[in-house]
């Protein structure tokens, strides 16, 4: 029997409310995933809305279309910083409402396949798109020390970048990684296990990071909205870490300064007590919104 993955869609409704004030409108979901949110959106939209779904994971894409059946939605397999010039080439812009969920899903993390899980043994791999050439493996296996320290330094905020990036290159050279506990064990022999948090998790959290060029992407489709976006339309963007999180803080701060835009929240939206109780992963989520006046 196949495996049926999920993943829970984070505020959905909250977002639902804020974003979607054009119910016949153009929606961009620049992180489809397995689409919760778009799912539950097409239940709030109108018959002539559109929701235009990226992922650079085709398997999601596959896993969100078979769902969701719609005609309404419109995939492509693109990163959403391409998303200006793919939808400008077919006529499609500008948008009413843009949806950014960023990080990995559900789905991706739980499959050891896909060596994203510090948990379940795989191959130490953490592509979001299996045809990109830069893998997790590929960086701890031949990076050079300073940029390995620097990731560490820069996307996990580890304090022992020096030690981690240290003893990489001294098993590499035994052995080169191949799989996810070959990583972690190798991280353990540095920072025993303490507390509920795997010592990795910073060293998997940054390699993700580096490996899929995700914090430069945030900042390009950031830079990018007012390409994308009508007056009156917004963007939703639901982070997971703080260094996302000030990216797109200080850009809705930069945007609504220039006087053109409004911030619709002024402080991060989490989620309830209640949502977090039933979804763990919803715990470190925030959600900021913004509108083009
Ligand atoms: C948190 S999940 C989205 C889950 C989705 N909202 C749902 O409810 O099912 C994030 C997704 O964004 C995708 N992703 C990450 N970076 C991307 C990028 N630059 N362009 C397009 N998709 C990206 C990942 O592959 C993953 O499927």
């Amino acid at each position: 029997m196949t495996k049926t993955w999920t993943h829970i869609p984070i505020l959905a409704p909250e977002i639902a409310d804020l974003l979607l004030i054009h119910p016949e409108g153009k929606y961009m979901d620049g992180t489809l995933g397995l689409g919760g949110h778009t799912h539950y959106f097409l239940t709030r939209l109108g018959k002539t809305a559109r929701v235009f779904g990226f992922d650079r994971d085709e398997e999601a894409l596959q896993m969100a279309q078979e769902k969701i059946k719609d005609e309404r939605l419109i995939t492509f397999h693109a990163s959403y910083t391409q998303a200006p010039q793919l939808l400008a080439t077919q006529g499609i812009l500008p948008l009413d409402g843009i949806l950014l969920d960023l990080g990995l899903s559900s789905y991706q993390l739980d499959n050891p396949a896909r060596g994203f899980s510090i948990l379940h043994d795989g191959p130490l791999d953490m592509r979001f798109d299996v045809g990109s050439s830069l893998s997790a493996a590929t960086i701890v296996n031949t990076w050079p020390l300073e940029k390995l320290v620097q990731i560490l330094k820069d996307y996990g905020e580890e304090h022992r970048a020096e030690e981690i990036a240290l003893a990489i290159m001294r098993a590499r050279k035994e052995r080169p990684f191949t799989t996810t506990h070959q990583l972690a064990q190798l991280i353990e022999t540095v920072i025993p296990r303490r507390g509920k948090n795997h010592p990795a998790t910073q060293t998997f959290q940054a390699l993700r990071i580096a490996c899929n060029g995700e914090l430069e992407a945030v900042a390009q489709i950031m830079e990018a909205l007012p390409r994308l976006l009508k007056s009156g339309a917004r963007a939703a963007v639901l982070t997971f870490h703080s260094l996302e999180d000030r990216l797109v803080k200080n850009r809705f701060k930069e945007l609504a300064q220039s006087g053109q835009w409004r911030l619709v929240n002024k402080h991060a939206i989490a989620p309830s007590y209640e949502e977090v109780r039933q979804n763990r992963r919803a715990r470190s989520a925030k959600l900021r919104v913004i509108e083009r006046s």
